[in-house]
Order: C-alpha cells, then sequence, then structure tokens
C-alpha cells in the first residue's frame, strides 16, 4: 500500500532505538520503494551537530544493523539526502524555531517519534504545540514504558491529550509489528477450522511462553526499576494474550479490533499470590548473575514470571492461560499453544492419553504445529500415536518468509498511512496496568523475593509445580 510523503522527526534521533531499530527500518522500506520523493526524516537530540554529521552517523548505523548484502553504496547515499538535523532543547526553547523552518510550507504528513525518556513525552507534546507545528495531519509516536503503574500511564495519557487527540496517538507495543504476532489473527479469523473449537468447551488449556536467552546486558538500571512484570507481561504478553483470546472483531479496523482486546483485559481475574512464581537468574560460566549484572546484591526484582491467568466470560470461564517469560533461559523461544480437552470417549479400548494440540512459534523458526493422532503403522491393533503437521512459514512462503520485515518498519509505515490497528489505546494501555498493579503490590507488600533459576535453564522449579498441581506441565523450551 502507497504511503503519502512526509515528515518524519525523531526527538531522541542519536539515541539507541533510532540507530539500531528506527533507521535501519526506515532505510530498508526506503531500498524497497515505500519512501515517496517527498519524504523526509529530520533528527532531532541534544547534541550539536551538523545535518551532514547527522547524515554519517545514520549511515554508521545502517552499516552496523542492517545485511550488507541488501543494500548498495547508491542506495545509502540517496536515502541520506532525506536526512536533516537539528539540536533541539525538549525542556527550553532552543531549537524549535530551527525545526519549524526546516517543515514550513510543507502539507504532508507530520509524524513525531518521542524516542526519548517518557518524562519528556509532556514537555515535547506542549512545545509542539508552542511553536506551532502540528496540523490534522500530525501523527505522535510514543514507546514503552508507557507508565510504571495505572497513576503514572494516566498522568502520561493526560499529558498528551492536552495538545493530541486520541486518533493521533501511536502507542509502539513491538510484538503487534511482529509478522507472526499478525498471524495470529489470520489463523483464527482467516480458517473455518479453529474458531468453533476456541473456547474452554474444547481448550483445555493455553500456554503463552516468551523465553529468551540474553541477560539484562547495559540496560540494568531501567531493567532493575521495572522487571518482567512490568518490562514484558503488562505489555507484549497481554498483547499475546488478547489476540488469542479475544472474540472475533466484527472488522479488521483499528477500533473494532481494540475494543476486543480491551473487553479481554476487563475480564481479566485478579491473580492470586500461589498463581504466581518469579524468578531471577543465577551466574553461569557464561554469565554474571541477574544481581551482579544490576550491581544491586539484594535485588528483589524478577527476571522471570510464570502466572496463572484466568478469564471471566462466558467463552473461557474454566480454561486457564499460563503466562511465562525470563531472562537467561535455555532457548529464545515464542510460542503460544492451544492444549485441547482429551476425547470424552474412546472407541478405541483402553483410554489413551492423545490431545491435539495447536502450536504458534513467533520467533525464531516462524511457523504452525498441529499435533493430531493417528494409527501407529504395523500389525499390532489400533494402536494411537501423535504426530506433527508441520509448517514453517520459510518453507510455505519462500525467501520473504525468511526475513520477514522488522516491526518497527511496519509499524512506522502504519503510522504514516494513519492506521491505528496495531497501536495501544489509552484505554488498553489504563486497564492493563489496573490489572498488572495489585500483583506488584501485593509482592512489595509480602517483601517477596524471587526464586534463583540456573541460567541456561527453563527458569525456577516452582514453576513447573505450579503446573503439576493442576496435573499439566509446560511445554519443552526449545530453540
Ligand atoms: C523489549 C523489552 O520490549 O522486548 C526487552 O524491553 C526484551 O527486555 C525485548 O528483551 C524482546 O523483544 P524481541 O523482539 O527480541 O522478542
Amino acid at each position: 500500500i502507497p504511503v503519502d510523503p512526509f515528515d518524519l522527526v525523531i526527538f531522541g534521533g542519536t539515541g539507541d532505538l533510532a540507530r539500531r531499530k528506527i533507521l535501519p527500518g526506515l532505510f530498508r522500506r526506503f531500498c524497497a520503494g515505500q519512501m515517496p520523493d517527498d519524504a523526509r526524516v529530520i533528527g532531532a537530540a541534544r547534541s550539536e551537530m551538523t545535518s551532514q554529521d547527522y547524515r554519517d552517523f545514520v549511515a554508521d548505523a545502517i552499516r552496523e544493523f542492517c545485511k550488507p548484502a541488501s543494500f548498495d553504496d547508491g542506495q545509502l547515499e540517496a536515502f541520506q539526502t532525506r536526512l536533516d538535523y537539528v539540536t533541539v532543547d525538549a525542556k527550553g526553547d532552543g531549537g524549535w524555531p530551527e525545526l519549524g523552518k526546516l517543515m514550513e510550507g510543507r502539507d504532508v504528513v507530520r509524524a513525531y517519534y518521542f524516542s526519548v525518556a517518557p518524562s519528556l513525552f509532556g514537555d515535547l507534546a506542549s512545545r509542539l504545540h508552542k511553536w506551532k507545528l502540528t496540523s490534522d495531519q500530525t501523527r505522535i509516536v510514543v514507546e514503552k514504558p508507557f507508565g510504571r503503574d495505572l497513576a503514572t500511564a494516566k498522568a502520561l495519557n493526560a499529558s498528551l491529550a492536552e495538545h493530541f487527540d486520541e486518533g493521533q496517538i501511536y502507542r509502539i507495543d513491538h510484538y503487534l509489528g511482529k509478522e507472526t504476532v499478525q498471524n495470529l489473527m489470520a489463523v483464527r479469523f482467516g480458517n473455518m477450522l479453529f474458531e468453533p473449537l476456541w473456547n474452554s468447551q474444547y481448550v483445555d488449556h493455553i500456554q503463552i511462553t516468551v523465553a529468551e536467552t540474553v541477560g539484562v546486558g547495559g540496560r540494568g538500571e531501567y531493567y532493575d526499576r521495572s522487571g518482567a512484570m512490568r518490562d514484558m507481561v503488562q505489555n507484549h504478553l497481554m498483547q499475546l494474550l488478547c489476540l488469542i483470546a479475544m472474540e472475533p472483531p466484527s472488522k479488521f479496523d483499528p477500533d473494532a479490533v481494540r475494543d476486543e482486546k480491551l473487553k479481554v483485559i476487563r475480564a481479566l481475574d485478579p491473580v492470586a499470590p500461589h498463581h504466581v512464581v518469579r524468578g531471577q537468574y543465577d551466574a553461569s560460566s557464561d554469565g554474571p548473575s541477574y544481581r551482579e549484572a544490576v550491581e544491586d546484591p539484594r535485588s528483589r526484582t524478577e527476571s522471570y514470571v510464570a502466572m496463572k491467568v484466568g478469564i471471566s466470560n462466558w467463552r473461557w470461564a474454566g480454561t486457564p492461560f499460563y503466562l511465562r517469560t525470563g531472562k537467561r533461559l535455555v532457548a529464545r523461544s515464542s510460542e503460544i499453544t492451544v492444549v485441547f480437552k482429551e476425547l470424552n470417549h474412546s472407541i478405541f479400548g483402553e483410554k489413551q492419553d492423545h490431545r491435539n494440540t495447536l502450536s504458534i512459534r513467533l520467533q525464531p523458526n516462524e511457523g504452525i504445529t498441529l499435533n493430531v493422532t493417528i494409527k501407529e503403522p504395523g500389525p499390532g491393533g489400533m494402536r494411537l500415536v501423535d504426530v506433527p503437521l508441520d509448517m514453517s512459514f520459510a518453507d510455505a512462503l519462500g525467501a520473504d518468509a525468511e526475513e520477514p520485515p522488522d516491526a518497527y518498519e511496519r509499524l512506522i509505515m502504519d503510522v504514516i498511512r494513519g492506521n491505528q490497528t496495531l497501536f495501544m489505546r489509552g484505554d488498553e494501555v489504563e486497564a492493563a496496568w489496573a490489572w498488572t498493579d495489585p500483583i506488584i503490590a501485593g509482592w512489595e507488600a509480602r517483601g517477596e523475593v524471587p526464586k534463583p533459576y540456573d541460567s541456561g535453564s527453563a527458569g525456577p522449579g516452582d514453576a513447573v509445580q505450579m503446573l503439576a498441581r493442576d496435573t499439566r506441565v509446560w511445554r519443552e523450551v526449545k530453540p
């Protein structure tokens, strides 16, 4: 789908996210012919640099983060001509008139990417307004963390709402930009096969796993104030939960989809303390412990969470959702598995435990596996065996699926197109905090210390026991 001409201003244009994701993503879209002739990218940050310095800075970022074989120098030079830079003071007046001059008289989409600390969102919004840099073609893009609890999220929403309508605010959750996450909706709502069975009558339980091998690395300071619950569960895992559990929206349109997601969040049960396991990774031969990484020998922040979640609505009452995510685990693997109920009667004699499962692998090896039961070959009678119907997107769809566009590429282009379907609405974010706040408050009130787990393992044993109490087992975390 073509996009309109645009000016994209990246506040924090020299920051890590800009370097790793936003600028390489824009360059890939440029190479794909998706950046119209009249589209420009303006870096804006505190550092003193010229537009030429910025062009060099961006070229370095692209050489570092884009595959060398995917572009040539000519493309890079052509992209550089689209770049400008202004030194801007988010808390003062410095640089704003210059930014205004750069954009003056251009009747194009104006997108402002706030790739800065959330404490600056309000300052930026009010200065854009003060310097009359907004129009009805203006959109702003904000990143997580969108607050650290309900009160701060509400305050952020209010400070943006002073100057922008909800229809102009694009809150990014990069999981929604992942090709395979969007595939969840395609699988559910593009097939006749699954939807009739997608309820508590047929589904025993659902598991959502987002396992990472990385530790907290250089982000210790941010992470130790957040923990896995705020960093991953409140946003990415809840979005996955919403997409897997929501009612079919009447159409694939921003508010129809977001209304249905919101209903799921509002139907979540409060979580009992014994339905949550928190963990913190130990040191191993190839890395420090969590506490060493964050330089706090007494840190009580969790790098792992597993939880049992109930949804009190007609479709899901009685079907638990088990969520888990953690750092320094055995493999990088994100997967959702729907475990169907056992047959209520077997015509093949003695009871055999066979169940259908549907696994959707989000990353890596994106694909879908449906486990079905068939007869074991041979003359030994009617013995049953479970076999996978296995599909990888790369095999089924060819080279394009091997390297799907990065989430940011897709999302930035959606901002320019003015499509909010894959962005979180303000009420959705607030509802998610309203659900996570009491869980976190409970840990704090009880002074809970997370359980240690071995780096490179599947997480703390308590998480295994939590499922064992329900006579269930976690899926193996495999690369
Ligand atoms: C980020 C979290 O939002 O998502 C990180 O802050 C996490 O802690 C990352 O590592 C995971 O993203 P992805 O795309 O690598 O699964």
